[in-house]
């Protein structure tokens, strides 16, 4: 959630032209408002802030505007502490213009911090959290104390997971400090220096970073004692820490949206590719990561939102693959389980972007019991990779769309694969998954497509969507819900099918429409049934089956995938989800409220 990037060179320039592009590069960390400060030739630092997405901003309005100085810092938003307005939009200032500062994240003390400012006489110029930093850094410079000392104090008072970057006019230097948010620094040719909240940011011009980790900060210089290369010191103590420069081998995948009118929809055809790509993984690696689940004691399998949704299906696919128990959490809620955590758990953590603050604090606290942390992420170089003992790319390609689709279905293809492994099965699981890889395929054909489009012109004004599954289906009608809700913004509803007697039918009336995921499995005779009881209240069966059934009023043919049925049931809803937002006019890539990458509580 919001975006950082810095830029510089001494004597260099265009960098708020660099930072600008960068920042289109992590807007789907954040988008209601925009910002770059940047230093001119005389000193000065000039802001530009606007409402709305970076996506549309004209690099020549920008240079225009600030100049095409040697340093430069922007940031996208993503509004925690104040409204979306211009005055809110980062960067922010001290009273006197000298301090800039970006930040991401909450600082969860400021209150108390602004409270002394107040009484200080500080002026404030938004409401946000973030401008009590410039203005800290203000007040320590003002006592005597360097820029450098000045921003660590504040560094150190700050409570909540963040991380923030700022300028100083006169010498010239520029902060990164992190406290548990990410930020990585990039080393580029000719003495050019990047910061960013992701690698992204800044790949385009250079694979060479220097990760800053928690409790550390960045010092880079710009000014008349320019150093090559930044210093880095723990914020607690001050002391200096040694860094490596690491190469990441990391291709960028083409980001463009290769000629679809929207990214969603884009990766969710890019699915005939990506699930076949999230089980190419070495064998023995797998074997030895299997071995790890077998022996374990306790295994809980944790993540977020749909990566979350993900998390329960991979609780039935052990349990009917591996006949193994493991346990799935929600990562915001796995704190509970602690007093169940020992050197003997495994804690497998799934996630797209591998930055989810829930997920990273339910990851401290399996590491403070001494647990092993097995991840399967889509984004090299994330936080998650580098705190994991082990770790699986999910090998989807760059993920932009807001609402996850193929890192999904390859969350899951790869949870089905290791649930395989652990049954020492992993031939047959490879062999299960290619065969689904081609048939997704084949269904994602235009005529399907266009079927799944009809379908969203009879839904587009509907109130609310009902979706029920079984078993590991279950979990994907709640999958389903989620994407219906995020894109369509129509209330959906997904709930186990047997359930349904048990409050929600209720809300069942005439047309009512119900999406039911159907397996040709053990449950599917009382989905069916399940599918019966809405119908007889007046509800219109959406059936997502391989087979047609004479409860469904419209089927969405699926192939028979077996123990790969969620992969399979959820895609047809993906694309529902994406043509009911194009109907209704909303941006699926983009919606409201929402961010990619979830860096706060
Ligand atoms: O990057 P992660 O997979 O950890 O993200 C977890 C959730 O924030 C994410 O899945 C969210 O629920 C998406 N908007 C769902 O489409």
């Amino acid at each position: 959630m919001c975006g950082i990037v810095v830029y510089g060179r001494r004597g260099g320039s265009g960098a708020p032209a660099l930072v600008l592009e960068g920042l289109k590069k992590l807007e789907y960390r954040g988008y209601d408002s925009w910002g770059i400060a940047a230093l001119d030739r005389k000193g000065r630092i000039s802001v530009m802030r606007r409402v709305g997405k970076i996506g549309g901003a004209n690099a020549a309005a920008v240079s225009r505007r600030l100049g095409s100085g040697s340093v430069a810092m922007g940031h996208t938003r993503w509004a925690t502490h104040g409204g979306i307005s211009e005055r809110n939009a980062h960067p922010h200032l001290d009273c006197t213009g000298r301090i800039a500062v970006v930040h991401n994240g909450i600082i969860e003390n400021y209150q108390e911090l602004k409270s002394g400012l107040l009484a200080r006489k500080h002026r404030f110029s938004s409401e946000t959290d973030t401008e009590i930093l410039a203005h800290y850094i203000e007040e320590g410079m003002s006592r005597g104390q360097s820029f450098q000392q000045a921003t660590r104090s504040i560094a150190k008072r700050l409570s909540g997971r963040s991380a923030f970057v700022a300028l100083d006019s006169k010498s010239g230097q520029v902060i990164a400090v992190r406290l548990g948010a990410p930020l990585i620094v990039g080393i580029g040719k000719g003495g050019e220096l990047f910061v960013s909240s992701d690698i992204n940011g800044f790949l385009e011009h250079t694979n060479k970073v220097m990760y800053i980790d928690d409790n550390q900060m960045a010092l880079l210089s710009f000014g008349k004692r320019a150093a090559r290369l930044p210093a880095f010191f723990n914020v607690s103590t001050g002391a200096r820490v040694r860094k490596r420069i690491v190469a990441i081998d990391w291709k960028r995948s083409d980001e463009g949206k290769s000629g679809y009118d929207h990214f969603l929809i884009k990766e969710i055809m890019e699915q005939k590719h990506t699930i076949a790509q999230a089980i190419n993984q070495d064998d023995a690696t797998v074997r030895r990561a299997a071995n790890r689940i077998r022996n374990a004691f306790g295994v809980f399998i944790v993540g977020a939102g749909t990566a979350g949704r993900a998390c329960v299906a991979g609780e039935y696919l052990f349990s009917n693959i591996a006949k193994k128990h493991v346990n799935s959490a929600v990562a915001s809620e796995f704190g509970h389980y602690k007093h169940y955590l020992t050197k003997r758990t495994l804690m497998i953590a799934v996630s797209q972007s591998g930055e989810t603050v829930d997920l990273l604090d339910a990851i401290d606290v399996a590491k403070s019991k001494g647990s092993r942390i097995l991840s399967l992420i889509n984004v090299f170089g994330s936080t998650m990779m580098r705190v994991s003992d082990d770790f699986f790319m999910l090998n989807a390609g760059a993920e932009k769309a807001v609402a996850s689709t193929k890192a999904t279905t390859a969350q899951l293809s790869l949870l089905t694969l290791l649930a395989y492994a652990t049954a020492g099965r992993l031939k047959e699981g490879k062999r299960l998954l290619l065969n689904t890889a081609e048939q997704v395929n084949d269904m994602l054909n235009p005529r399907y497509e266009e079927r799944i489009r009809r379908l969203a012109k009879r839904l587009r004004s509907q109130r609310d969507i009902f979706v029920i599954g079984r078993g590991v289906n279950y979990p994907m009608a709640e999958e389903a819900a989620i994407k219906l809700q995020e894109t369509s913004y129509i209330h959906a509803h997904g709930f186990a099918g047997g359930e349904l007697k048990h409050g929600p039918l209720a809300l069942i009336g005439k047309g009512s429409p119900c999406i039911a995921l159907v397996a040709n499995d053990g449950s599917k005779r009382e989905m069916i049934s399940n599918a019966m009881e809405v119908k007889a209240r007046g509800g219109y069966i959406i059936g997502v089956a391989p087979e047609n059934n004479e409860v469904f009023d419209y089927w969405l043919r699926v192939p028979d995938a077996g123990e790969a049925s969620p992969i399979v049931n959820i895609i047809p809803v993906q694309i529902l989800a994406y043509h009911l937002a194009v109907m209704r006019g909303i941006n699926p890539d983009y919606p409201r409220n929402l961010a990619k990458s979830v860096t706060v509580k």
